[in-house]
């Protein structure tokens, strides 16, 4: 049996113009999925018969990752679902990353692979952000040109992501939970709508691409007011590509004075905002007391992990 663990993710800067082929950054949070695969007499997901539609990561990582006899897998998870955290990135990782150990073919770059191909057959993902954030942890730079820290290069069709490591202090943000659910790929579709047919649009994701490299800089240098500053322009920038929604504006209306900057992450329309702030406890208060589920989380820690 090998079993690994992987971290679920916040996207600082770029969400949407990474698509687009921009950079973007994204961190590593302090809440984990653990995986573990062995081989059995049947496909099993925590005890009970595995079913391709309702473990649809797992049976994917299966297909992606394993031809041999049929594997058991139990998972646990420290990362609510549909938060916004990137759970299922993080469960694809930690799933993937343990069967090829069961194979003794581990290797970060293959998880990284692997993990992007089973995200994209099961949601048509558009980019591999979350699962190269998940497998290397830190901070991740995913750029069209190859820069300082190249880890590897994936690519899509037409399309290619070359993903760097980036230094990351041990910054602590707030996130909140808007309890608004929406579809990325609904989203990813909107943004392309507007970005392909008006000019605005095609402004608007070039600004984006030239804050996450201000970004970029701002977190290495742990530099508070101008990471603030930037994700508050980000988030202009997103509302004007149209992933805003009244549960957002909420939660960031409630904790602005308390924060240097604050601003959806993700795919938007709902989802959680992330908020970077030196008193989170007064931050949590803010998002609950607005309606919003907040949670502490510390970013910059380790990607997937292969646990003895
Ligand atoms: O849904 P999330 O939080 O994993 O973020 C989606 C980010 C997008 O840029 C909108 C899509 C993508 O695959 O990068």
């Amino acid at each position: 049996m090998h079993t690994c663990s992987a971290p679920g993710k916040i996207i600082l800067f770029g969400e949407h113009a990474v698509v687009f082929g921009k950079p973007a950054l994204a961190m590593a949070v302090d809440l984990r999925i653990q995986s573990s695969a062995r081989v059995s007499d049947q496909y099993s997901v925590n005890g009970r018969p595995m079913r391709a539609k309702h473990h649809a990561y797992i049976s994917a990582a299966m297909d992606e990752a394993w031809n041999g006899p049929p594997l058991s897998i139990t998972t646990r998870s420290g990362l609510p679902s549909s938060s916004g955290l990137g759970s299922s990135a993080a469960v694809t990782v930690a799933t993937v990353g343990a069967i090829l150990a069961e194979k003794g073919e581990f290797e970060y770059e293959s998880v990284a692979r692997k993990s992007f191909e089973v995200e994209y057959a099961v949601q048509r993902r558009a980019s591999p952000t979350d699962t190269s954030t998940s497998t290397h942890g830190h901070g991740v730079l995913v750029s069209p040109d190859k820069e300082d820290g190249f880890l590897w290069r994936i690519e899509k069709g037409s399309k290619s992501w070359n993903v760097h490591h980036c230094d990351v202090k041990r910054l602590t943000f707030v996130a909140g939970y808007t309890g608004v659910h929406a579809s990325t790929a609904s989203l990813v579709e909107k943004v392309r709508n507007y970005v392909t047919s008006d000019s605005d649009g095609r402004k608007t994701i070039d600004r984006i691409g030239e804050i996450v490299m201000e970004g970029r800089d701002a977190l290495v240098a742990a530099d508070r007011p101008k990471l603030g500053m930037l994700m508050r322009e980000n988030q202009e920038l997103l509302r004007e590509l149209g992933v805003g929604h009244p549960s957002i504006d909420n939660l960031i209306e409630a904790c602005k004075d308390k924060c240097y900057g604050e601003k959806l992450t993700g795919a938007g329309g709902g989802g959680s905002i992330v908020a970077l702030t030196d008193d989170p406890e007064a931050v949590c208060g803010a998002i609950s007391a607005a309606g919003g589920r907040p949670m502490v989380i510390t970013v910059g820690g380790r990607g997937v992990v292969l646990e003895q």
